[in-house]
Protein backbone atom coordinates (compact mmCIF):
# COMPACT_ATOMS: atom_id res chain seq x y z
CA UNK A 1 0.00 0.00 0.00
CA UNK A 2 1.27 2.86 -0.67
CA UNK A 3 0.92 6.59 1.10
CA UNK A 4 -0.90 9.21 -0.56
CA UNK A 5 0.58 12.54 -0.36
CA UNK A 6 -1.30 15.24 1.54
CA UNK A 7 -2.42 18.32 0.88
CA UNK A 8 -4.64 18.17 3.93
CA UNK A 9 -2.46 17.51 6.67
CA UNK A 10 -1.03 19.01 9.37
CA UNK A 11 2.84 19.29 7.54
CA UNK A 12 1.50 21.02 4.57
CA UNK A 13 3.50 18.07 2.43
CA UNK A 14 7.04 18.59 3.85
CA UNK A 15 8.79 15.35 3.43
CA UNK A 16 11.81 15.92 5.78
CA UNK A 17 11.75 13.90 9.24
CA UNK A 18 14.75 13.44 9.99
CA UNK A 19 13.94 9.72 11.40
CA UNK A 20 14.39 6.03 10.79
CA UNK A 21 12.34 4.65 8.78
CA UNK A 22 9.32 6.85 8.85
CA UNK A 23 10.48 8.73 5.90
CA UNK A 24 7.29 8.06 4.31
CA UNK A 25 5.12 10.61 3.88
CA UNK A 26 2.41 10.96 6.81
CA UNK A 27 -1.20 10.40 6.23
CA UNK A 28 -3.79 13.19 6.74
CA UNK A 29 -4.33 13.56 10.63
CA UNK A 30 -8.25 13.32 9.50
CA UNK A 31 -7.59 9.80 7.87
CA UNK A 32 -5.67 8.50 10.76
CA UNK A 33 -7.90 9.11 13.37
CA UNK A 34 -11.15 8.37 11.18
CA UNK A 35 -13.42 11.18 11.76
CA UNK A 36 -16.64 10.89 11.14
CA UNK A 37 -19.34 12.99 10.80
CA UNK A 38 -20.17 12.83 14.57
CA UNK A 39 -16.43 13.33 15.19
CA UNK A 40 -16.77 16.52 12.89
CA UNK A 41 -19.88 17.74 14.56
CA UNK A 42 -18.30 17.68 17.95
CA UNK A 43 -14.77 19.33 16.77
CA UNK A 44 -17.54 21.84 15.19
CA UNK A 45 -18.97 22.79 18.67
CA UNK A 46 -15.82 22.60 19.98
CA UNK A 47 -15.06 25.48 17.34
CA UNK A 48 -17.41 27.12 17.73
CA UNK A 49 -17.66 26.97 21.75
CA UNK A 50 -13.69 28.38 21.50
CA UNK A 51 -15.00 30.94 18.75
CA UNK A 52 -17.76 32.17 21.12
CA UNK A 53 -15.65 32.71 24.12
CA UNK A 54 -12.78 34.57 21.63
CA UNK A 55 -16.26 36.96 20.70
CA UNK A 56 -17.24 37.55 24.21
CA UNK A 57 -13.32 37.88 25.13
CA UNK A 58 -13.13 40.65 22.60
CA UNK A 59 -15.67 42.72 23.77
CA UNK A 60 -14.31 43.05 27.31
CA UNK A 61 -11.44 45.40 25.88
CA UNK A 62 -14.18 47.65 24.89
CA UNK A 63 -15.92 47.33 27.80
CA UNK A 64 -12.94 47.55 30.31
CA UNK A 65 -11.66 50.98 28.38
CA UNK A 66 -15.39 52.46 27.94
CA UNK A 67 -15.26 51.46 32.04
CA UNK A 68 -12.39 53.50 32.23
CA UNK A 69 -12.86 56.38 29.94
CA UNK A 70 -15.96 56.77 31.83
CA UNK A 71 -14.15 56.92 35.53
CA UNK A 72 -12.11 59.26 34.13
CA UNK A 73 -14.62 61.82 32.94
CA UNK A 74 -17.00 60.93 35.64
CA UNK A 75 -20.13 59.63 33.89
CA UNK A 76 -21.93 58.31 36.90
CA UNK A 77 -24.65 57.33 34.63
CA UNK A 78 -22.63 55.43 32.17
CA UNK A 79 -20.47 53.25 34.41
CA UNK A 80 -23.63 51.32 35.65
CA UNK A 81 -24.38 50.16 32.62
CA UNK A 82 -20.58 49.61 31.61
CA UNK A 83 -20.35 47.56 34.64
CA UNK A 84 -23.24 45.37 33.69
CA UNK A 85 -21.84 44.35 30.74
CA UNK A 86 -18.53 43.70 31.45
CA UNK A 87 -20.23 41.25 34.41
CA UNK A 88 -22.15 39.54 32.34
CA UNK A 89 -19.17 38.94 29.81
CA UNK A 90 -17.17 37.61 32.77
CA UNK A 91 -19.78 35.12 33.55
CA UNK A 92 -20.24 34.03 29.67
CA UNK A 93 -16.58 33.89 29.81
CA UNK A 94 -16.30 31.73 32.88
CA UNK A 95 -19.16 29.57 31.50
CA UNK A 96 -17.83 29.02 27.99
CA UNK A 97 -14.41 28.02 29.41
CA UNK A 98 -16.32 25.04 31.29
CA UNK A 99 -18.28 23.36 28.60
CA UNK A 100 -15.11 24.24 26.35
CA UNK A 101 -12.63 22.25 28.90
CA UNK A 102 -15.27 19.21 29.41
CA UNK A 103 -15.98 18.64 25.84
CA UNK A 104 -12.53 18.63 25.02
CA UNK A 105 -11.72 16.12 27.52
CA UNK A 106 -14.31 14.11 26.21
CA UNK A 107 -13.05 14.72 22.43
CA UNK A 108 -9.59 13.61 23.11
CA UNK A 109 -10.46 11.04 25.15
CA UNK A 110 -12.72 9.47 22.50
CA UNK A 111 -10.33 10.07 19.87
CA UNK A 112 -7.62 8.14 22.04
CA UNK A 113 -9.68 5.37 23.02
CA UNK A 114 -10.96 4.48 19.39
CA UNK A 115 -7.28 5.11 18.37
CA UNK A 116 -5.84 2.97 20.57
CA UNK A 117 -8.81 0.09 19.95
CA UNK A 118 -7.53 0.68 16.09
CA UNK A 119 -4.36 0.39 16.21
CA UNK A 120 -3.70 -2.59 18.39
CA UNK A 121 -6.32 -4.51 16.67
CA UNK A 122 -4.27 -3.45 13.45
CA UNK A 123 -0.93 -4.42 14.98
CA UNK A 124 -1.96 -7.76 16.05
CA UNK A 125 -2.92 -8.48 12.86
CA UNK A 126 0.57 -7.10 11.12
CA UNK A 127 2.73 -10.51 9.71
CA UNK A 128 5.46 -11.74 11.82
CA UNK A 129 7.61 -10.25 9.28
CA UNK A 130 6.98 -6.88 10.55
CA UNK A 131 7.01 -7.84 14.38
CA UNK A 132 11.00 -9.18 13.43
CA UNK A 133 11.58 -5.92 11.82
CA UNK A 134 10.34 -3.33 14.72
CA UNK A 135 11.23 -3.11 18.13
CA UNK A 136 8.65 -3.71 20.55
CA UNK A 137 9.30 -0.71 22.73
CA UNK A 138 9.27 1.23 19.88
CA UNK A 139 5.62 0.00 18.89
CA UNK A 140 4.57 0.26 22.61
CA UNK A 141 5.35 3.92 22.52
CA UNK A 142 3.67 4.62 18.86
CA UNK A 143 0.55 2.63 20.96
CA UNK A 144 0.74 4.65 23.89
CA UNK A 145 2.21 8.39 24.10
CA UNK A 146 2.13 8.82 20.62
CA UNK A 147 -1.16 8.60 19.82
CA UNK A 148 -1.92 10.27 23.41
CA UNK A 149 -0.11 12.84 21.64
CA UNK A 150 -2.18 12.97 18.14
CA UNK A 151 -5.44 13.33 20.09
CA UNK A 152 -4.62 15.54 22.22
CA UNK A 153 -3.24 17.87 19.60
CA UNK A 154 -6.76 17.59 17.78
CA UNK A 155 -8.88 18.13 20.53
CA UNK A 156 -6.84 20.81 22.48
CA UNK A 157 -5.01 22.48 20.48
CA UNK A 158 -6.36 22.40 16.92
CA UNK A 159 -9.77 23.37 17.27
CA UNK A 160 -8.97 26.29 19.15
CA UNK A 161 -6.52 27.18 16.20
CA UNK A 162 -9.85 28.92 14.73
CA UNK A 163 -10.74 31.35 17.80
CA UNK A 164 -7.27 32.46 18.36
CA UNK A 165 -6.92 34.01 14.98
CA UNK A 166 -10.23 35.09 15.30
CA UNK A 167 -8.97 36.90 18.92
CA UNK A 168 -6.01 38.17 17.26
CA UNK A 169 -7.71 40.18 13.55
CA UNK A 170 -10.64 40.97 15.69
CA UNK A 171 -8.42 42.88 18.08
CA UNK A 172 -6.84 44.74 15.40
CA UNK A 173 -9.96 45.56 13.48
CA UNK A 174 -10.65 47.23 16.43
CA UNK A 175 -7.45 48.74 17.20
CA UNK A 176 -7.81 50.03 13.51
CA UNK A 177 -11.20 51.28 14.12
CA UNK A 178 -10.31 52.70 17.10
CA UNK A 179 -7.07 54.56 15.59
CA UNK A 180 -5.36 53.41 11.87
CA UNK A 181 -2.89 55.51 12.68
CA UNK A 182 -2.04 53.72 15.36
CA UNK A 183 -2.99 49.99 15.31
CA UNK A 184 -0.24 50.59 11.77
CA UNK A 185 2.21 50.23 14.28
CA UNK A 186 1.38 47.04 14.98
CA UNK A 187 2.17 45.24 11.76
CA UNK A 188 5.64 46.79 11.99
CA UNK A 189 6.28 44.28 14.93
CA UNK A 190 4.34 41.32 12.94
CA UNK A 191 8.40 40.97 11.80
CA UNK A 192 9.89 40.51 14.64
CA UNK A 193 7.22 38.03 15.75
CA UNK A 194 7.78 36.04 12.75
CA UNK A 195 11.89 36.39 13.17
CA UNK A 196 11.42 35.11 16.89
CA UNK A 197 9.25 31.94 16.04
CA UNK A 198 11.34 31.07 13.30
CA UNK A 199 14.46 31.00 15.08
CA UNK A 200 12.99 29.00 18.06
CA UNK A 201 10.90 26.80 15.71
CA UNK A 202 13.94 25.64 14.05
CA UNK A 203 15.13 23.86 17.30
CA UNK A 204 12.29 22.58 18.33
CA UNK A 205 11.80 20.63 14.95
CA UNK A 206 15.02 18.43 16.00
CA UNK A 207 14.01 18.53 19.81
CA UNK A 208 10.77 17.01 18.85
CA UNK A 209 11.89 13.82 17.26
CA UNK A 210 14.84 13.12 19.50
CA UNK A 211 12.73 13.72 22.34
CA UNK A 212 10.05 11.31 20.83
CA UNK A 213 12.86 8.64 20.09
CA UNK A 214 14.53 8.88 23.80
CA UNK A 215 10.69 8.33 25.09
CA UNK A 216 10.20 5.08 23.08
CA UNK A 217 13.75 4.24 24.05
CA UNK A 218 13.09 4.57 27.74
CA UNK A 219 9.42 2.48 27.17
CA UNK A 220 11.56 -0.11 25.05
CA UNK A 221 14.22 -0.70 28.11
CA UNK A 222 12.01 -1.09 31.01
CA UNK A 223 9.86 -3.46 29.46
CA UNK A 224 12.97 -5.39 28.27
CA UNK A 225 14.20 -5.09 32.17
CA UNK A 226 11.29 -6.20 33.64
CA UNK A 227 10.77 -9.50 30.91
CA UNK A 228 14.53 -10.32 31.72
CA UNK A 229 14.58 -9.76 35.56
CA UNK A 230 15.76 -13.74 36.21
CA UNK A 231 18.84 -13.23 33.97
CA UNK A 232 19.66 -9.63 35.09
CA UNK A 233 19.80 -10.91 39.11
CA UNK A 234 21.71 -14.41 37.50
CA UNK A 235 24.40 -12.47 35.97
CA UNK A 236 24.19 -9.59 38.26
CA UNK A 237 23.98 -7.56 35.75
CA UNK A 238 21.64 -5.08 38.11
CA UNK A 239 23.96 -1.94 37.47
CA UNK A 240 24.22 -2.27 33.86
CA UNK A 241 20.76 -2.31 33.27
CA UNK A 242 20.35 0.18 35.40
CA UNK A 243 23.05 2.45 33.56
CA UNK A 244 21.58 1.76 30.46
CA UNK A 245 18.30 2.74 31.46
CA UNK A 246 19.50 6.03 33.18
CA UNK A 247 21.87 7.38 30.16
CA UNK A 248 18.65 7.47 28.46
CA UNK A 249 16.31 8.31 30.60
CA UNK A 250 19.10 11.45 32.03
CA UNK A 251 19.25 12.15 27.93
CA UNK A 252 15.50 12.26 27.91
CA UNK A 253 15.61 14.85 30.49
CA UNK A 254 18.24 17.18 29.15
CA UNK A 255 16.27 17.27 25.77
CA UNK A 256 13.19 17.99 27.85
CA UNK A 257 14.76 21.06 29.61
CA UNK A 258 16.50 22.27 26.24
CA UNK A 259 12.53 22.08 25.00
CA UNK A 260 11.46 23.73 28.23
CA UNK A 261 14.09 26.61 28.21
CA UNK A 262 12.79 27.02 24.41
CA UNK A 263 9.31 27.53 25.03
CA UNK A 264 9.64 29.50 28.66
CA UNK A 265 11.87 32.01 26.93
CA UNK A 266 9.36 32.09 23.72
CA UNK A 267 6.54 33.62 26.41
CA UNK A 268 8.62 36.32 27.96
CA UNK A 269 10.19 37.63 24.44
CA UNK A 270 6.22 37.67 23.04
CA UNK A 271 5.11 39.47 25.68
CA UNK A 272 8.51 41.53 25.53
CA UNK A 273 7.87 42.78 21.97
CA UNK A 274 4.10 43.49 22.52
CA UNK A 275 5.38 45.32 25.53
CA UNK A 276 7.41 47.66 23.60
CA UNK A 277 4.96 47.97 20.90
CA UNK A 278 2.71 49.53 23.80
CA UNK A 279 5.10 51.76 25.24
CA UNK A 280 5.46 52.97 21.56
CA UNK A 281 1.54 53.25 21.63
CA UNK A 282 2.00 55.27 24.42
CA UNK A 283 4.27 57.24 23.45
CA UNK A 284 2.75 58.46 19.93
CA UNK A 285 -1.10 58.35 21.69
CA UNK A 286 -0.51 60.66 24.61
CA UNK A 287 0.23 63.09 22.24
CA UNK A 288 -3.10 62.36 20.38
CA UNK A 289 -5.05 62.67 24.08
CA UNK A 290 -3.80 65.96 24.87
CA UNK A 291 -4.96 66.95 21.64
CA UNK A 292 -8.53 66.04 21.87
CA UNK A 293 -7.94 64.02 18.97
CA UNK A 294 -8.84 60.69 21.17
CA UNK A 295 -10.61 59.86 23.96
CA UNK A 296 -9.10 58.42 26.84
CA UNK A 297 -11.97 55.51 26.63
CA UNK A 298 -10.70 54.75 23.51
CA UNK A 299 -6.57 54.56 24.32
CA UNK A 300 -7.65 52.40 27.36
CA UNK A 301 -9.03 50.27 24.91
CA UNK A 302 -6.56 50.09 22.47
CA UNK A 303 -4.23 49.65 25.16
CA UNK A 304 -6.38 46.25 26.42
CA UNK A 305 -6.43 45.17 22.97
CA UNK A 306 -2.91 44.93 22.66
CA UNK A 307 -2.25 42.87 25.65
CA UNK A 308 -5.51 40.60 24.21
CA UNK A 309 -3.73 40.63 21.57
CA UNK A 310 -0.50 39.14 22.58
CA UNK A 311 -2.27 35.73 23.75
CA UNK A 312 -3.19 34.38 20.19
CA UNK A 313 0.18 35.51 18.67
CA UNK A 314 2.11 33.54 22.11
CA UNK A 315 -0.14 30.61 21.30
CA UNK A 316 0.42 30.44 17.52
CA UNK A 317 3.80 30.27 18.21
CA UNK A 318 3.67 27.52 20.61
CA UNK A 319 1.49 26.29 17.86
CA UNK A 320 4.61 25.50 15.83
CA UNK A 321 6.22 23.01 18.48
CA UNK A 322 3.02 21.22 18.72
CA UNK A 323 2.90 20.79 15.29
CA UNK A 324 5.98 19.56 14.89
CA UNK A 325 5.31 17.10 18.05
CA UNK A 326 2.19 15.90 16.27
CA UNK A 327 3.74 15.70 12.94
CA UNK A 328 6.45 13.18 14.52
CA UNK A 329 3.46 10.86 16.26
CA UNK A 330 1.75 11.27 12.92
CA UNK A 331 4.28 10.15 10.57
CA UNK A 332 5.09 7.39 13.08
CA UNK A 333 1.02 6.31 13.51
CA UNK A 334 0.86 6.87 9.62
CA UNK A 335 4.02 4.09 8.73
CA UNK A 336 2.69 1.38 11.07
CA UNK A 337 -1.12 1.76 9.83
CA UNK A 338 0.66 1.93 6.32
CA UNK A 339 1.43 -1.65 6.44
CA UNK A 340 -0.99 -3.87 5.02
CA UNK A 341 -2.26 -6.76 7.78
CA UNK A 342 -2.55 -10.39 7.06
CA UNK A 343 -6.22 -11.22 5.42
CA UNK A 344 -7.15 -14.55 7.86
CA UNK A 345 -9.64 -15.08 5.73
CA UNK A 346 -13.32 -16.26 6.96
CA UNK A 347 -13.45 -18.82 9.87
CA UNK A 348 -15.48 -21.55 8.21
CA UNK A 349 -13.94 -24.66 10.38
CA UNK A 350 -17.63 -25.74 10.56
CA UNK A 351 -18.52 -26.23 6.93
CA UNK A 352 -15.37 -27.75 5.92
CA UNK A 353 -15.17 -31.70 6.04
CA UNK A 354 -12.96 -32.77 8.83
CA UNK A 355 -9.06 -31.99 7.78
CA UNK A 356 -7.39 -35.15 7.38
CA UNK A 357 -4.10 -33.42 8.30
CA UNK A 358 -1.65 -34.85 5.28
CA UNK A 359 1.01 -32.04 4.80
CA UNK A 360 3.42 -32.00 1.93
CA UNK A 361 6.12 -29.22 1.16
CA UNK A 362 7.61 -29.29 -1.83
CA UNK A 363 10.74 -27.69 -2.91
CA UNK A 364 10.75 -25.11 -0.50
CA UNK A 365 13.30 -22.08 -0.27
CA UNK A 366 13.51 -19.46 2.06
CA UNK A 367 15.43 -17.25 4.10
CA UNK A 368 14.93 -14.57 6.35
CA UNK A 369 14.85 -10.99 5.74
CA UNK A 370 18.10 -10.36 5.33
CA UNK A 371 19.72 -13.46 6.00
CA UNK A 372 21.39 -16.56 4.20
CA UNK A 373 19.04 -18.91 3.29
CA UNK A 374 18.13 -21.12 5.97
CA UNK A 375 15.97 -23.82 3.56
CA UNK A 376 17.17 -24.42 0.69
CA UNK A 377 14.77 -27.04 -1.31
CA UNK A 378 12.64 -28.82 1.58
CA UNK A 379 10.65 -31.83 -0.05
CA UNK A 380 8.69 -33.62 2.84
CA UNK A 381 5.54 -35.74 2.74
CA UNK A 382 3.87 -36.56 5.65
CA UNK A 383 0.76 -38.90 6.01
CA UNK A 384 -2.63 -38.27 7.65
CA UNK A 385 -2.46 -39.16 11.07
CA UNK A 386 1.92 -40.66 10.44
CA UNK A 387 3.74 -39.26 13.44
CA UNK A 388 6.73 -37.83 12.10
CA UNK A 389 10.02 -36.72 14.12
CA UNK A 390 12.39 -34.10 12.74
CA UNK A 391 16.06 -33.71 13.80
CA UNK A 392 18.20 -31.31 13.42
CA UNK A 393 21.10 -29.28 14.88
CA UNK A 394 20.20 -26.03 16.50
CA UNK A 395 19.83 -23.47 14.08
CA UNK A 396 19.19 -25.88 11.32
CA UNK A 397 15.64 -24.34 10.33
CA UNK A 398 13.20 -26.64 12.36
CA UNK A 399 11.38 -24.34 13.27
CA UNK A 400 11.11 -22.28 10.12
CA UNK A 401 9.52 -24.84 8.93
CA UNK A 402 6.93 -24.99 11.66
CA UNK A 403 6.77 -20.56 10.61
CA UNK A 404 6.13 -21.89 7.16
CA UNK A 405 3.52 -24.66 7.50
CA UNK A 406 1.81 -22.38 9.82
CA UNK A 407 2.39 -19.14 7.52
CA UNK A 408 3.84 -16.93 9.60
CA UNK A 409 6.04 -16.16 6.69
CA UNK A 410 5.90 -17.48 2.95
CA UNK A 411 8.47 -19.48 1.22
CA UNK A 412 10.67 -17.80 -1.68
CA UNK A 413 10.40 -20.51 -3.71
CA UNK A 414 8.25 -23.88 -3.33
CA UNK A 415 5.09 -24.38 -1.43
CA UNK A 416 3.23 -26.02 1.68
CA UNK A 417 0.26 -28.37 0.78
CA UNK A 418 -2.12 -29.24 3.38
CA UNK A 419 -4.82 -32.31 2.31
CA UNK A 420 -3.83 -31.26 -1.11
CA UNK A 421 -4.54 -28.11 -1.05
CA UNK A 422 -2.12 -24.81 -1.33
CA UNK A 423 -1.83 -23.59 1.66
CA UNK A 424 -1.52 -20.40 0.19
CA UNK A 425 -4.83 -20.58 -1.14
CA UNK A 426 -7.12 -21.99 1.82
CA UNK A 427 -7.22 -18.96 3.71
CA UNK A 428 -4.83 -18.55 7.18
CA UNK A 429 -7.70 -19.16 9.27
CA UNK A 430 -8.85 -22.28 7.80
CA UNK A 431 -5.29 -23.27 8.16
CA UNK A 432 -4.34 -22.63 11.73
CA UNK A 433 -7.67 -23.56 12.68
CA UNK A 434 -6.40 -27.82 11.79
CA UNK A 435 -3.07 -26.77 13.39
CA UNK A 436 -2.13 -27.66 16.87
CA UNK A 437 0.91 -25.44 17.94
CA UNK A 438 2.91 -26.68 21.21
CA UNK A 439 5.76 -24.40 20.74
CA UNK A 440 8.95 -24.16 22.23
CA UNK A 441 8.33 -21.03 24.93
CA UNK A 442 4.63 -21.62 26.09
CA UNK A 443 3.88 -17.70 25.37
CA UNK A 444 0.65 -17.92 27.86
CA UNK A 445 -0.80 -14.65 29.87
CA UNK A 446 -1.42 -13.60 33.00
CA UNK A 447 -4.90 -14.92 33.78
CA UNK A 448 -5.97 -18.20 34.98
CA UNK A 449 -4.74 -21.78 33.72
CA UNK A 450 -8.78 -22.21 32.76
CA UNK A 451 -8.17 -18.85 30.13
CA UNK A 452 -5.02 -19.34 29.14
CA UNK A 453 -6.25 -23.31 27.63
CA UNK A 454 -9.72 -21.32 26.60
CA UNK A 455 -7.28 -19.49 24.65
CA UNK A 456 -6.82 -22.68 22.32
CA UNK A 457 -10.22 -22.06 20.89
CA UNK A 458 -13.29 -19.32 20.35
CA UNK A 459 -15.98 -20.31 22.71
CA UNK A 460 -14.48 -23.38 24.72
CA UNK A 461 -17.02 -25.01 27.44
CA UNK A 462 -15.62 -25.88 30.81
CA UNK A 463 -16.13 -29.19 29.80
CA UNK A 464 -13.95 -28.87 26.54
CA UNK A 465 -11.37 -26.93 29.14
CA UNK A 466 -11.20 -29.94 31.46
CA UNK A 467 -10.76 -32.65 28.54
CA UNK A 468 -8.35 -30.85 27.26
CA UNK A 469 -6.48 -30.57 30.62
CA UNK A 470 -7.12 -34.08 31.46
CA UNK A 471 -5.68 -35.16 28.10
CA UNK A 472 -2.95 -33.19 28.50
CA UNK A 473 -2.06 -34.40 31.99
CA UNK A 474 -2.52 -31.19 33.69
CA UNK A 475 -4.92 -32.12 35.81
CA UNK A 476 -2.63 -33.71 38.72
CA UNK A 477 -0.62 -30.53 39.24
CA UNK A 478 -3.70 -27.63 38.60
CA UNK A 479 -5.20 -29.79 41.70
CA UNK A 480 -2.21 -28.86 43.91
CA UNK A 481 -3.00 -25.36 43.26
CA UNK A 482 -4.32 -23.05 45.84
CA UNK A 483 -7.14 -22.49 43.27
CA UNK A 484 -7.16 -24.95 40.69
CA UNK A 485 -8.03 -24.10 37.17
CA UNK A 486 -8.41 -20.88 38.35
CA UNK A 487 -4.79 -19.70 39.98
CA UNK A 488 -3.49 -16.88 38.00
CA UNK A 489 -0.29 -17.91 36.80
CA UNK A 490 1.83 -14.41 36.40
CA UNK A 491 3.43 -13.11 33.64
CA UNK A 492 4.36 -15.24 31.07
CA UNK A 493 2.89 -18.34 33.45
CA UNK A 494 5.73 -17.08 35.50
CA UNK A 495 4.47 -19.02 38.56
CA UNK A 496 4.89 -22.21 37.00
CA UNK A 497 7.03 -24.64 36.21
CA UNK A 498 8.59 -25.37 32.41
CA UNK A 499 6.49 -28.61 32.07
CA UNK A 500 3.52 -27.13 33.58
CA UNK A 501 3.71 -24.59 31.36
CA UNK A 502 4.27 -27.05 28.81
CA UNK A 503 1.55 -29.25 29.32
CA UNK A 504 -0.99 -25.68 29.13
CA UNK A 505 0.50 -25.10 26.22
CA UNK A 506 -0.42 -28.62 25.17
CA UNK A 507 -4.21 -28.66 26.27
CA UNK A 508 -4.58 -25.16 24.64
CA UNK A 509 -3.37 -26.36 21.48
CA UNK A 510 -5.88 -29.82 22.20
CA UNK A 511 -8.84 -28.14 22.86
CA UNK A 512 -9.00 -26.71 19.00
CA UNK A 513 -8.78 -30.90 18.37
CA UNK A 514 -6.87 -30.09 16.05
CA UNK A 515 -6.46 -32.69 12.34
CA UNK A 516 -1.90 -31.77 12.99
CA UNK A 517 -0.02 -31.33 16.30
CA UNK A 518 3.39 -30.07 16.91
CA UNK A 519 5.66 -30.41 19.47
CA UNK A 520 8.46 -27.35 18.36
CA UNK A 521 10.81 -29.14 21.09
CA UNK A 522 8.08 -28.69 23.35
CA UNK A 523 9.24 -31.70 25.72
CA UNK A 524 12.67 -30.29 25.83
CA UNK A 525 11.27 -28.73 29.94
CA UNK A 526 10.66 -32.18 30.97
CA UNK A 527 12.48 -34.42 33.27
CA UNK A 528 13.14 -37.61 32.11
CA UNK A 529 9.69 -39.34 34.20
CA UNK A 530 7.29 -36.39 33.62
CA UNK A 531 8.83 -36.77 29.78
CA UNK A 532 7.54 -40.41 30.06
CA UNK A 533 4.36 -39.68 31.45
CA UNK A 534 3.80 -37.18 28.89
CA UNK A 535 4.15 -39.15 26.34
CA UNK A 536 2.40 -42.40 27.73
CA UNK A 537 -0.92 -39.68 28.04
CA UNK A 538 0.24 -38.23 24.72
CA UNK A 539 -0.75 -41.54 23.10
CA UNK A 540 -4.18 -41.29 23.71
CA UNK A 541 -4.27 -37.39 23.19
CA UNK A 542 -2.98 -37.70 19.59
CA UNK A 543 -5.11 -40.76 18.73
CA UNK A 544 -5.99 -40.33 14.80
CA UNK A 545 -3.65 -36.56 14.23
CA UNK A 546 -0.62 -35.94 12.33
CA UNK A 547 2.19 -35.50 14.74
CA UNK A 548 5.20 -33.49 13.98
CA UNK A 549 8.10 -33.54 16.66
CA UNK A 550 10.48 -31.57 16.78
CA UNK A 551 13.16 -33.07 19.26
CA UNK A 552 16.25 -34.37 20.31
CA UNK A 553 14.87 -36.23 23.50
CA UNK A 554 15.12 -40.42 22.55
CA UNK A 555 12.11 -40.66 24.51
CA UNK A 556 10.10 -38.15 22.22
CA UNK A 557 11.29 -40.18 19.51
CA UNK A 558 9.28 -43.16 20.42
CA UNK A 559 6.05 -41.60 19.47
CA UNK A 560 7.38 -41.09 16.02
CA UNK A 561 6.67 -43.61 13.18
CA UNK A 562 9.13 -42.06 11.00
CA UNK A 563 12.44 -39.46 11.42
CA UNK A 564 13.96 -37.64 9.58
CA UNK A 565 16.80 -34.85 9.39
CA UNK A 566 17.09 -30.91 8.57
CA UNK A 567 20.75 -30.82 7.28
CA UNK A 568 21.78 -28.12 5.09
CA UNK A 569 18.50 -26.95 4.00
CA UNK A 570 16.85 -29.73 3.16
CA UNK A 571 15.14 -33.50 4.33
CA UNK A 572 17.02 -36.06 4.72
CA UNK A 573 14.80 -39.43 5.61
CA UNK A 574 16.84 -41.53 8.50
CA UNK A 575 18.46 -44.89 6.95
CA UNK A 576 17.17 -47.73 8.80
CA UNK A 577 20.43 -48.48 10.76
CA UNK A 578 20.61 -45.02 11.86
CA UNK A 579 16.80 -45.12 12.92
CA UNK A 580 17.83 -48.28 15.21
CA UNK A 581 20.08 -46.61 16.59
CA UNK A 582 18.15 -43.60 17.41
CA UNK A 583 15.60 -45.86 18.72
CA UNK A 584 17.54 -48.29 20.78
CA UNK A 585 18.74 -44.98 22.53
CA UNK A 586 14.83 -44.40 23.48
N1 LIG B 1 12.84 -14.09 13.04
C1 LIG B 1 14.03 -14.37 12.52
N2 LIG B 1 14.64 -13.48 11.74
C2 LIG B 1 15.83 -13.74 11.19
N3 LIG B 1 16.49 -14.88 11.36
C3 LIG B 1 15.95 -15.82 12.13
C4 LIG B 1 14.68 -15.61 12.76
N4 LIG B 1 14.39 -16.72 13.46
C5 LIG B 1 15.41 -17.56 13.29
N5 LIG B 1 16.35 -17.04 12.50
C6 LIG B 1 17.58 -17.68 12.03
O1 LIG B 1 17.20 -18.71 11.16
C7 LIG B 1 17.97 -19.87 11.36
C8 LIG B 1 17.07 -21.07 11.64
O2 LIG B 1 16.46 -20.88 12.88
P1 LIG B 1 15.42 -21.93 13.46
O3 LIG B 1 14.50 -22.35 12.42
O4 LIG B 1 14.82 -21.29 14.67
O5 LIG B 1 16.37 -23.12 13.93
P2 LIG B 1 16.02 -24.43 14.71
O6 LIG B 1 16.31 -25.55 13.77
O7 LIG B 1 16.94 -24.47 15.90
O8 LIG B 1 14.58 -24.37 15.11
C9 LIG B 1 18.93 -19.56 12.48
O9 LIG B 1 20.15 -19.28 11.92
C10 LIG B 1 18.34 -18.34 13.15
O10 LIG B 1 19.35 -17.50 13.60
MG1 LIG C 1 13.66 -24.18 16.95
Amino acid sequence: MSIARCPACICGGLPNLQDRDDSTHPMPIFRILRLNRQHMARLLLLVILTTASSVVLLVVPWMAGHLLGTMVTGQEGALKGAVGVLAACLVAIAMLSFLTADRMVRMSAALLAELRERIFDHVQRLPMAFHDSRGKGDMLAVMTIEIAKLSEFVAVTLVAVPARLLTAIGAMIVMFTIDARLALLIPTIVPLFYLATKIVGRRLQGLAVQIQQADARAIALSDEALQIVPATKAFGQEAAQYDRYRQTVRKLEGLMVRQGRIYAALDPLISLIAAFAALAVLWFAGHDVSDGRMTASELFSFMFYAALLTRPVGSLAHLYGQIQTARGALARLSAVLAEPTEDVGAAQASRRPRAHGAIEFRNVHFAYAGRDPVLTGVDLRVGAAERIAILGANGAGKTAMINLLMRYYDPQVGAIFVDGEDSRTMGLSALRDRIGLVPQSALLFNATIRENIAFGAVGASQQMIDDAARLAQALDFVASLPYGMDTVIGDCGLRLSGGQRQRIALARALIKDPAIIIFDEATSMFDDEGEEAFIDACNDALHGRTVILVTHRPATLALANRIVTLEDGRIRELRADERRLQKVSA
